[in-house]
């Protein structure tokens, strides 16, 4: 075969593969996932293995892209985005969400889960799956929960008791439950972008902040502290949403592929976020740029203490009842 026949050929093929049966071509969707964490992170993961089980289901028909670090939106931005078709997911932290709804603060409540079986019984159970379409009113839908890990405190200067929080400013996330967390102790809430908050951490325009050890990690946190309390006090999650229109208007055949590389991607970036969490936290000691902290006793309990009227505060809220079911997880 000549070399100019070989190419008529192979050109043919090709289009063979993008037209259907009709002769129309298939369009193919480009769907865009947005996030501000790095790579090497459970979300960061969780997002790669979704793009490879997604484009591995579905072929051609999909291309699946993927933005990390914030580089195409912040969480401020990143739901308004999704609705104007910008981008198709996003995975803000559950804290991120209270313009939205205020039911999915129950995430944010202090020291509410014991560990990250209770949040998954949570999750996996009735009100936390209803919780997936909270914000249904809004052309929001939640398509599965993604596990980061639980909360620890740093600041240059340690953090025993509560009373050593006083005065020191904390970075937070955009949440009114953590705000009110940190007043509880007397400290200074500042709620600010995650692309911001190392520099504001090394410049000093905050004392400290609150994180989960792969963030504290992978974003070099731990570089700009001198003390890290491993507290557990509070849960930082994620739920993964896409406009429910964009969603309800894809063809079946795609959203059904979606579905279970969605599925999937949720199982892995969950029982890896476990591993990842260990494996860094490990990683934060070892670098010996910080001294990480235990806490006695009667010192877990007094911040347990002082942090406890936030729970009331936000009661009416959320709905006592998914407070409760949370706590019962324990
Ligand atoms: C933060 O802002 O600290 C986190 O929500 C970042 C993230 O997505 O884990």
């Amino acid at each position: 075969m000549r070399l100019i026949s070989k190419k008529i050929l192979a050109a043919s093929v090709a289009t063979a593969a993008i037209l259907g049966m009709n002769g129309m071509a298939s369009a193919q969707e480009v769907i865009k996932f947005a996030h501000v964490v790095a790579p090497n992170t459970p979300k960061g993961k969780g997002a790669e293995f979704f793009k490879k089980r997604a484009e591995e289901l579905l072929g051609d028909k999909v291309k699946i892209e993927i933005y990390p670090n914030s580089q195409l939106f912040d969480d401020s931005k990143v739901l308004a985005a999704i609705l104007r078709g910008d981008v198709q997911f996003g995975a803000p932290s559950l804290a991120k969400f209270g313009k939205w709804t205020k039911k999915l603060q129950v995430y944010d409540l202090p020291f509410l889960f014991k560990d990250m079986d209770a949040v998954s019984c949570f999750q996996n159970g009735e009100k936390g799956q209803e919780l997936l379409g909270a914000m249904s009113d809004k052309g929001l839908t939640g398509v599965g929960y993604w596990h980061n890990g639980l909360k620890q405190l740093s600041a240059n200067k340690p953090l025993n008791n509560p009373a050593d929080a006083e005065g020191l400013k904390f970075r937070i996330q955009s949440s009114d439950v953590i705000a009110a967390q940190f007043e509880a102790v007397d400290a200074v809430p500042q709620k600010m972008a995650f692309s911001e908050t190392y520099s504001a951490l090394q410049t000093g325009v905050v004392d400290g902040q609150e994180n989960t050890w792969s963030n504290i990690y992978s974003k070099k946190f731990f570089e700009v502290q001198d003390y890290i309390t491993e507290s557990n006090h509070g849960l930082l999650d994620y739920m993964v949403v896409t406009s429910t229109k964009w969603w309800d208007g894809l063809d079946p055949e795609i959203r059904d592929g979606l579905t279970q590389a969605m599925n999937e991607a949720s199982d892995y970036a969950n029982d890896l976020s476990a591993e990842l969490t260990a494996e860094q936290r490990q990683a934060v000691i070892d670098s010996g740029e910080t001294e990480v902290l235990q806490l006695s006793g009667d010192d877990f309990s007094a911040w347990q203490e002082a942090v406890k009227p936030v729970w009331a505060e936000f009661s009416d809220d959320i709905g006592q009842d998914i407070i409760d079911a949370a706590a019962a997880c324990n």
